[in-house]
C-alpha cells in the first residue's frame, strides 16, 4: 500500500526535479518584473531579490554606506530595516513613532539627524504610509537618502502614489507571510535614475552578466562588488502565480480588515484601545489588523484568551533599542517611549485570504468577552 506520505515525498521530488531540470526562463522573470513595475508606477528601475532583507542590502550598497556614516531607523519595526546598515560599519540611530499609525515619527528624525546622517529608513507599518512627505524633505535640505522598507507595503499608496517610490530606494517583500508571496522573496525599487547602471552588477555578484545575457558582450568578467541578491527561478514561478491571484486576494483581505474595524470599533473606545488610523490621503493593502491595547487590558491576558479560544493573536516586533542587540548598541540619548508602550501593548489577529468568516467573527467575540 502506497502511504499519503510517500505520495506527497514522491510529488515534491517531481516538483523539485522538474524546477532543477527547466531550463533559465528569462520570459517569466521579464514578463513579471515588467507587471510589478507597472504597480508600482513605473520607476526607473525595479529587480526582483530573494528577500526584501536582501534588497535593502542592495540598497545599502547603492548608496555606499559605510563606517562613519549614521542611519536613522525606526525604533518599530523589523531588524531587517537596521542590519544592511549595520553590515557596512554604519551607525545606527533610533527614530521614535506615531502611536496612531506606529510608523516613524518625522519629528523624531529631524532631531537624530547630524551632519553624519547619510540615510533614513521609512517602514510603511502594515502598508499604510509613514510621513513621507516630511521625509522627502527633510532629506532635501539636510542631504541623506531616503530608503523604504515598504516590505507590507505593495498595494499602499500616499495620493495615489506606490509606496517604495517616494525614496531615493524601496524595498517590498514577497516572504510567505505577505499578501503576494513568492515563500521567500523580494524587489528592490530604484527611483534615483543616476543609480540605474549599478543595480545590476550589485545583484549579479559584481560581474556584468546582466549585458552578456543581453546579448550585448561576449563574455562576463568581475566588474565591482555585489552579492547574490537576485530572485531565483523557482521563486519568480511561485510570484508569479500568487500575483496572478492578486484581485482575489486583496478583495478578502479587505472584507476581512474591514469586519475586524467595524466589530471593534465599539469595543476599542469602550477599552481606550486603538485601531489602526488610516490618514484620507492613504490607500492600504490590508497587510495586518493591530490593535493597541487601552492601558487596563494585560496583554497576555488577552493572547491567552484568544488562544483558548482558537484565534492566533500574537504581537509584533519589539522596539529595537528595548531588544537584547538593540541595547548594546543603542545611543544613549536614544530613547523612544512611543515605539516602547506601542511594542509592549500590541497585538495582531489573525489576517489571510484563507480566513473564513467564522474565524473572524469569532475573533470579534473573543475580544468582546473580555471586556
Ligand atoms: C518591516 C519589515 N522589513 C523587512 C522584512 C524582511 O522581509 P524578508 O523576509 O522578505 O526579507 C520584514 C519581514 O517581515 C518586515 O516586517
Amino acid at each position: 500500500m502506497v502511504s499519503y506520505s510517500s505520495v506527497a515525498v514522491d510529488r515534491r521530488a517531481s516538483w523539485c526535479q522538474r524546477m532543477v531540470d527547466k531550463p533559465h526562463t528569462p520570459d517569466l522573470r521579464d514578463a513579471t518584473t515588467a507587471e510589478l513595475s507597472a504597480l508600482l508606477g513605473s520607476p526607473p528601475a525595479l529587480a526582483l531579490t530573494s528577500s526584501c532583507t536582501h534588497a535593502l542590502e542592495a540598497a545599502a550598497q547603492l548608496l555606499d554606506i559605510g563606517p562613519g556614516d549614521e542611519v536613522i531607523v525606526p525604533a518599530f519595526t523589523f531588524p531587517s530595516s537596521a542590519n544592511p546598515f549595520l553590515i557596512r560599519g554604519a551607525t545606527l540611530r533610533f527614530a521614535d513613532i506615531d502611536p496612531y499609525t506606529g510608523n516613524v515619527d518625522a519629528t523624531s528624525v529631524a532631531a537624530r539627524t547630524t551632519p553624519r546622517t547619510a540615510a533614513v529608513v521609512c517602514m510603511h507599518y502594515g502598508g499604510v504610509a509613514g510621513p513621507v512627505d516630511e521625509l522627502v524633505e527633510l532629506g532635501r535640505s539636510d542631504g541623506w537618502s531616503l530608503v523604504e522598507d515598504a516590505a507590507h507595503g505593495l498595494f499602499g499608496t500616499w495620493d495615489g502614489r506606490p509606496l517604495g517610490t517616494f525614496g531615493r530606494l524601496g524595498a517590498v517583500s514577497f516572504h510567505r507571510t505577505k499578501n503576494i508571496s513568492a515563500h521567500e522573496g523580494g524587489a528592490l525599487i530604484v527611483n534615483d535614475p543616476e543609480l540605474v547602471d549599478r543595480v545590476d552588477v550589485a545583484l549579479d555578484k559584481g560581474t556584468d552578466r546582466a549585458r552578456f545575457e543581453a546579448g550585448e558582450i561576449p563574455a562576463y568578467d568581475w566588474v565591482g562588488i555585489g552579492s547574490s541578491w537576485r530572485m531565483s527561478d523557482p521563486h519568480v514561478e511561485l510570484l508569479a502565480a500568487s500575483l496572478a491571484q492578486r484581485d482575489a486576494i486583496q478583495r478578502r483581505r479587505h472584507e476581512i480588515w474591514q469586519s475586524y474595524r467595524s466589530g471593534l470599533s465599539s469595543w476599542a473606545e469602550r477599552t481606550g484601545s486603538r485601531l489602526p488610523h488610516i490618514d484620507e490621503r492613504a490607500e492600504h493593502p490590508a497587510h495586518l489588523f493591530w490593535i493597541s491595547l487601552g492601558d487596563g487590558l494585560d496583554r497576555d491576558r488577552v493572547v491567552e484568551a484568544c488562544a483558548r479560544a482558537g484565534v492566533p493573536a500574537v504581537r509584533h516586533y519589539s522596539s529595537l533599542p528595548d531588544s537584547p542587540y538593540g541595547q548594546s548598541i543603542r545611543h544613549p540619548e536614544d530613547d523612544c517611549p512611543a515605539a516602547s508602550a506601542f511594542a509592549g501593548q500590541l497585538i495582531r489577529l489573525p489576517l489571510h485570504h484563507d480566513l473564513d468568516d467564522v474565524a473572524v467573527e469569532r475573533a470579534i467575540e473573543v475580544l468582546h468577552e473580555l471586556n
